[in-house]
C-alpha cells in the first residue's frame, strides 16, 4: 500500500476529514501571501513558547501521567535470535514482592498482528509477527514476559525471577550469513529502489577517469533523551493512551486493530515529546502495555528503560553500498553508479533507501541505481533521521571527493560542474534549487579557500588539520491528511488544534507564529494545540513533512473563517456583500483588500452577529503539487578536522552548513533543527554503531555508556546559514528542515579526515584506531 492509501485508510478509520485528490488542488494552488512577506512574524526568530513550561517541569512527558491504581511494568527480552520457548517459570516472579501480574503468552489475552507501519495487516508485505501470543522467538531482545507491581523497583526485580529455557533454532545473524542465504529488490513504502538509464557499466569502463569504491554504515539504534514510554488506562470501553509518539493518530487506529476495537475507542494523547527521530512510532510496549492494563484490571505505566529501547525499538539498518563515478577529464559525469545491500528482517522490509540522494543530485549521461535487501533474524529496523540520504549521502559524497582528487579539480567545482537543472531521473523541473549559491555563500563564509589540495598539508602540534565538504540533500514532502480546527472567541482569541506532534523542534510555536501573521493578531492572542488523536487530522512527524501539512491545514481553515466571519457581517458592515477574495486581516479584524479603511474587529464581528465563538474546521488541498515539480532541499556542508598524529584520534573543529531549504519560518527554530541534524551527522561519522555478538544476534551495548553518541566535547561550534529563497510550490514557500542537516555531514567529515592525514575510511564509524599510524 502507499503511503498516501495508509494516511486515507487511517483518516477515514478515525471518522477525520481526510479530501480525496482532485484536479482542482484548491488553495494550494494560488500563491501563498505569506510567502514573500518579510518584516512580520514569518521567519522571525521568537522563543519557544514552550519553553517556560518545560523548565518549569510542568510539561508533561508519557511516563510522567499517573492514575489511581496505576501499576509498574517491567520487560523480559528473550536472550536467543531464533527458535522457541521450551519451559517458563513465572512462580517466583508472581510470589515477589509487589508484584501482582505476570503476562506471558501463556495468559495474555487474544490479539492480533502488529500492524506494520501505517498500514493494515497484510498491505505492507512481510509475515505479520503476533506480539505475546505463542512461544516463538523471532530476534534475541524480543519480550517474552511483562511484570505489573506496585512500584517500578518491584517490577523490575520481578521480571529478573522469570526463569526461561529455549529449543534454539539456527539464525541468521550476520550479513554474510544473510547474503548466503539471497538477496532481493528492495523496496521502500511500496516504491522499488532501482532506476536505470543508459548504459551505465559500459560508460564506466569507458570513460578516461573513474572511481569504484565500496562503502560501509553500520546499524544505528534510537537515542532521543526521552525513552519509549507509555502510560494506560480502560475507562469503560475507551482506551486512553499517554504515548511518545510521531503519529497519534496512527498508532490509535493500530491499537484498535490490535485489541478489535473501535478506532473512536482509543485515544492517544502526547502533548510533548522528548525528541523523536522516526523511531517514536507503533512498537511492542503500547500493545504490551494495554493488554496487561486489560488483564489487571488496572492502569499501566510502562517506561521502557534505555536497554529496552535498544532491544524493541528498531533503528538504522546496516548497509553495504558501491559507488561507481565515470568521468572525462574536465569532471563531467559520464556514468553514477550506486547500488548496495540493505539487511533487513523478513517481519517488516523497510530498507535504507540509500540511493535517494544519487536520484537528484547529479546529472550524469548513465545512471545505474539500486538497493537489494538480505533478511537477518534480528530485530525489525525502521525510520531514522534521514534514511536513505544520511548513509547515501556519506558513500556517494565520499566517492565524488575521491574523484575530485583523481582528476585535480576543486571538490566544489567538481560538483557545480555536474549540477543538475531538471532531475535527472524523473526528468521534471526542480520547483527551486540554489546548490550552487549555497556552496559559494558557504565557501566563503568558511574560508574554503584556504584548504590545501593535497593530503597531509597542515600540522598544528600534534594535529594534522584537512578541510572537506559535501552536499546535502533531502526531499519535500508532504502527504495527505492535514486538518485543523480553528475557534475564534469573543475576545478575539484564536486557537488551532490539530491532531500533530510536538517533538521538540518548535511546531507550536512556529503555527502560532504563522496563524497570528494570517489573521493580523498579537503572537499573544494566539494558541497551537497539538498531539492528540481525537483532534482534527491524520498528521505524521516525519519525513521532515509536518509542517507543511499543518501548514496548508492552517491556510485552508484560516480561509474557512473569513469565508464564515463574511457570512456573519451584518448588510451595515463595511464588509457586507464582499467575497473572500476581497478582504484581508489587518490589525485583528477583517479590511476590504482595495480600501483597508474599511475594517472591522474580529471581536465585532462576532458580537454584531451575536456569537460567542466560532469554530471551523477544514482539510488541506491535496498535495498535487508534487506532481509537477522535483522538490528537493539542498545543502553545502564544510568542515574542519584535526587528526592527531599519535593516536589517531578524529576531532571536528569547525562545521558550516549553509542549506537551501526554502522560506525559513523561525530563524532561531530552523538554526537548531539544522544544527541538530550536524551534530547528529557528527555522530554517524566518528562514534554511532550498534555492535551484535555475531553469534547470539544479541546487541552488546543496550546503554548510552558504551553506545557512542557525541556530547558537548565532541562537538565545535557550528555555524548554520540559507539562501531564505522561498519556494512558489510548497506552503509558506518552506521545505521541510529537520532531517536535512544529517545528509552530508559525514562524508564532509570523511572527505575533511583524508584531507588532513591521507587516509580514506569508507566503513563508518571513523574510529582512531581505523587513523593510527
Ligand atoms: Mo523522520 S526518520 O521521518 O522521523
Amino acid at each position: 500500500m502507499s503511503l498516501i492509501g495508509a494516511v486515507q485508510e487511517v483518516g477515514q478509520s478515525l471518522r477525520k476529514k481526510i479530501v480525496e485528490p482532485t484536479p482542482d488542488a484548491g488553495s494550494a494552488s494560488r500563491p501563498d501571501p505569506l510567502m514573500e512577506q518579510r518584516d512580520g512574524l514569518v521567519g522571525a526568530p521568537i522563543a519557544r513558547i514552550d519553553g517556560a513550561v518545560k523548565v518549569q517541569g510542568q510539561a508533561r512527558f508519557a511516563a510522567e501521567f499517573s492514575f489511581d491504581d496505576m501499576l509498574y511494568g517491567a520487560l523480559v527480552f528473550s536472550t536467543i535470535a531464533r527458535g522457541r520457548i521450551d519451559q517458563l517459570d513465572t512462580a517466583a516472579a508472581a510470589a515477589a514482592p509487589g508484584v501482582r501480574l505476570v503476562m506471558t503468552h501463556q495468559n495474555a489475552p487474544r490479539m492480533a498482528p502488529l500492524p506494520v507501519f501505517m498500514s493494515a495487516p497484510k498491505a505492507a508485505g512481510g509475515e505479520q509477527l503476533a506480539v505475546l501470543q505463542d512461544r516463538f522467538i523471532h530476534w534475541n531482545g524480543q519480550p517474552i514476559a511483562v511484570v505489573l507491581a506496585d512500584s517500578q523497583e518491584q517490577a523490575d526485580h520481578g521480571a529478573t525471577l522469570v526463569r526461561v529455557s529455549y529449543l534454539a533454532d539456527s539464525a541468521v545473524t550476520s550479513l554474510n550469513d544473510a547474503i548466503a542465504r539471497g538477496c532481493t529488490a528492495g523496496a521502500f513504502m511500496g516504491t522499488p529502489l532501482t532506476f536505470d538509464r543508459g548504459d551505465a557499466e559500459g560508460a564506466l569502463v569507458a570513460a578516461p577517469c573513474r572511481v569504484d569504491a565500496v562503502y560501509q554504515t553500520p546499524c544505528h539504534n534510537h537515542n532521543a533523551i526521552e525513552p519509549h514510554a507509555v502510560t494506560v488506562a480502560w475507562q469503560g470501553k475507551q482506551l486512553l493512551v499517554h504515548d511518545a509518539s510521531q503519529g497519534v493518530s496512527h498508532t490509535a487506529w493500530s491499537l484498535a486493530h490490535v485489541f478489535a476495537i473501535d478506532e473512536q475507542q482509543v485515544q492517544v494523547s502526547a502533548p510533548f515529546v522528548g525528541g523523536a527521530f522516526g523511531g517514536k512510532t507503533l512498537w511492542r510496549h503500547q500493545v504490551l502495555a494495554a493488554a496487561a492494563a486489560k488483564l489487571a484490571g488496572r492502569p499501566v505505566r510502562l517506561n521502557l528503560s534505555r536497554q529496552g529501547v535498544y532491544r524493541i525499538v528498531g533503528g538504522r539498518a546496516r548497509t553495504v553500498q558501491r559507488v561507481a563515478l565515470g568521468a572525462q577529464a574536465d569532471g563531467h559525469f559520464d556514468a553514477l553508479i550506486h547500488t548496495g545491500l540493505s539487511l533487513t528482517t523478513a517481519s517488516r522490509s523497510m530498507p535504507e533507501p540509500f540511493i535517494l540522494p544519487a536520484r537528484c543530485t547529479y546529472a550524469a549521461s548513465h545512471i545505474k541505481l539500486g538497493v537489494h535487501t538480505a533478511n537477518v533474524d534480528m530485530l525489525a529496523n525502521t525510520f531514522m533521521r534521514a534514511p536513505g540520504e544520511a548513509v547515501g549521502s556519506f558513500a556517494l559524497e565520499s566517492a565524488v571527493d575521491e574523484l575530485a582528487l583523481l582528476l585535480a579539480i576543486d571538490p566544489i567545482a567538481l560538483r557545480l560542474r555536474n549540477e543538475a537543472t531538471r532531475n535527472p531521473t524523473d526528468n521534471k523541473p526542480f520547483s527551486t534549487r540554489h546548490l550552487r549559491q549555497a556552496y559559494e555563500d558557504g565557501a566563503s563564509r568558511f574560508g574554503w579557500q584556504r584548504r590545501q589540495p593535497q593530503p597531509g598539508a597542515r600540522q598544528q602540534g600534534e594535529w594534522r588539520i584537512g578541510m572537506g565538504c559535501a552536499t546535502a540533500t533531502y526531499p519535500y514532502y508532504r502527504l495527505p491528511g492535514g486538518a485543523a480546527r480553528l475557534t475564534l472567541s469573543a475576545e478575539g482569541r484564536v486557537r488551532v488544534e490539530i491532531a500533530a506532534h510536538e517533538m521538540g523542534m518548535g511546531t507550536a510555536t512556529v503555527h502560532s507564529q504563522i496563524l497570528a501573521e494570517r489573521l493580523a493578531l498579537p503572537l499573544s492572542q494566539v494558541a497551537c494545540i497539538v498531539g492528540d488523536s481525537s483532534l482534527p487530522g491524520v498528521v505524521l512527524a516525519g519525513g521532515s513533512q509536518q509542517s507543511a501539512a499543518i501548514g496548508a491545514a492552517v491556510r485552508a481553515a484560516q480561509e474557512q473563517l473569513f469565508a464564515e466571519l463574511l457570512k456573519l457581517a451584518g448588510r451595515a458592515s463595511p464588509l457586507a456583500g464582499l467575497q473572500l477574495a476581497e478582504v484581508q486581516a489587518r490589525d485583528g479584524g477583517l479590511c476590504r483588500r482595495d480600501a483597508p479603511q474599511q475594517w472591522l474587529s474580529y471581536t465585532d464581528l462576532l458580537a454584531q452577529a451575536g456569537r460567542t465563538q466560532l469554530v471551523v474546521e477544514a482539510s488541506a488541498a491535496p498535495p498535487l503539487e508534487t506532481q509537477h515539480w522535483s522538490k528537493h532541499s539542498f545543502g553545502a556542508i564544510f568542515c574542519e578536522v584535526g587528526v592527531n598524529c599519535i593516536s589517531g584520534e578524529p576531532r571536528v573543529q569547525r562545521l558550516l552548513g549553509c542549506f537551501d531549504c526554502g522560506r525559513i519560518l523561525n530563524a532561531s527554530l530552523a538554526r537548531s533543527q539544522l544544527r541538530s541534524g550536524m551534530i547528529m551527522g557528527i555522530g554517524m561519522a566518528l562514534m554511532e554503531e550498534t555492535l551484535f555478538d555475531e553469534r547470539t544476534g544479541r546487541i552488546m551495548h543496550a546503554n548510552l555508556a558504551d553506545y557512542h553518541l557525541p556530547v558537548q566535547m565532541d562537538v565545535p561550534e557550528i555555524d548554520v546559514m540559507w539562501t531564505d529563497i522561498a519556494d512558489p510550490h510548497t506552503p509558506m514557500g518552506a521545505r521541510g528542515i529537520g532531517e536535512i542537516g544529517i545528509t552530508g555531514t559525514a562524508a564532509a567529515i570523511a572527505n575533511a579526515i583524508y584531507n588532513a592525514c591521507g587516509v580514506r575510511v569508507r566503513d563508518l564509524p571513523i574510529t582512531l584506531d581505523k587513523l593510527a599510524g
